[in-house]
């Protein structure tokens, strides 16, 4: 008998706080108009000082096992993926697992950035495949808000990032028909750390010399994250298209075969500019970034519950994904939903 590994659950949560252009137009020297014009945002969601990464994993995680219909226990491991970890150590899986009170199971924190939730599906898919895990719980979650540079050298960063959490179940299921039957189809994973200087936060960090953080390292704003915004544009359109043609091949299927595109969302522009290269109906691309910004390991999951809950992600459809961030890495997957 063939195996797979079957996504069954879907969960997601945002907090409640909206904050619009508008409002950023306030505090930052920024207008609705350059934010919508060069990335499609028009609100993100920043949490309450209180609230954590973990917190808001916790009600994703909630949503997915609901939506699952299994039972919290039945899970065997848990994958978090996030950069922006309720503490520098332990992995903020730890703290999600203590609050989800399922004690022992594996917990693997990864940091894969933008594309931390394609990183997570292959590696629970392996796992899976292995015969070692059952039902696995991916997360991707981040709190940007408390992290970003609201003086004018961090506008170009700190109107791009929002908050939230997305959540999915993956389950091993025995394939009757593997051309008909929902399972991860494929997955490809790739990175290039020459680039890791084109998006990234300096420090705190042990390279960073004698000390991990100083008083002069904090007035330069190091603590913060730092873009080369073009580059990242020039190389995140170039290398999801490409991974999206590449996947597909692994798959034996065409593009024109996919239902729904679930890409990551960083900029709209960027998503328009690979649908275009890859001649894809924009109509099959699904996007969110408009009301959340780019929440980074959460957009997937995020952007998959949104589909779901409204109808446009449907049982047995054919959906194609790609991520491209920070590392630089990227990734791509298809799977039958
Ligand atoms: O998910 C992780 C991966 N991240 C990405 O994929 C992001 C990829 N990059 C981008 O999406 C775009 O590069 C940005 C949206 C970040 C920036 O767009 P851009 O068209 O590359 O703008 P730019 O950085 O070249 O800046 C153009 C102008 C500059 O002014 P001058 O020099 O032309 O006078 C900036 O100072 O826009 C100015 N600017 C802003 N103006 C108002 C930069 N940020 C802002 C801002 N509000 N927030």
């Amino acid at each position: 008998m063939k195996y797979g590994s079957e996504i069954i659950g879907v969960g997601s949560f945002v907090p409640p706080k909206v904050f619009t252009n508008f409002d950023l137009e306030k505090i930052l020297d920024t207008t609705d108009e350059w934010i919508q014009q060069r990335t499609g945002i028009v609100e993100r969601h920043w949490v309450d000082p209180e609230t954590s990464n973990s917190d808001l994993g916790l009600e994703a995680s909630l949503r997915a096992i609901s939506n699952a219909g299994i039972d919290k226990k039945d899970i065997d491991m848990i994958i978090y993926a996030t950069l922006t970890p309720d503490h520098e150590f332990p992995g903020t899986g730890c703290f999600l697992q203590a609050k989800l009170d399922v004690p022992e199971i594996a917990v693997l924190d990864i940091r894969q950035q933008c594309t931390g939730f394609i990183y997570a599906l292959s590696i629970a898919d392996k796992f899976i495949l292995s015969g070692s895990h059952k039902n696995i719980l991916i997360v991707g979650s981040e709190v940007h808000s408390k992290g970003l540079d609201l003086t004018p050298n961090g506008r170009n960063v700190s109107v791009l990032f929002g908050d939230g959490a997305g959540a999915v179940i993956v389950s091993r299921k025995e394939l009757a028909d593997p051309k008909k039957d929902s399972h991860v189809i494929a997955t490809q994973l790739f990175a290039d750390g020459a680039f890791a200087k084109e998006l990234w936060i300096p420090a705190p960090g042990a390279a960073c010399g004698k000390e991990q953080i100083n008083h002069q390292m904090l007035e330069e704003g190091l603590q913060y994250p730092h873009m080369n915004g073009k580059t990242v544009f020039v190389h995140a359109t170039k290398r999801m298209a490409e991974c999206l043609v590449s996947v597909c091949k692994e798959a034996n299927l065409n593009l024109a075969d996919i239902d729904l595109f679930l890409f990551h969302q960083a900029n709209l522009r960027i998503n328009s500019k690979v649908a275009e290269m890859l001649s894809i109906p924009e109509g099959k691309v699904f996007n969110t970034i408009q009301n959340y910004g780019n929440t980074t390991a959460a957009t997937i999951p995020l952007g998959m519950d949104d589909a779901i809950k409204a109808g446009v992600l449907k049982k047995g459809m054919l959906v194609a994904s790609a991520a491209f961030g920070s590392g630089f890495t990227w990734g791509s997957t298809i799977f039958r939903y």
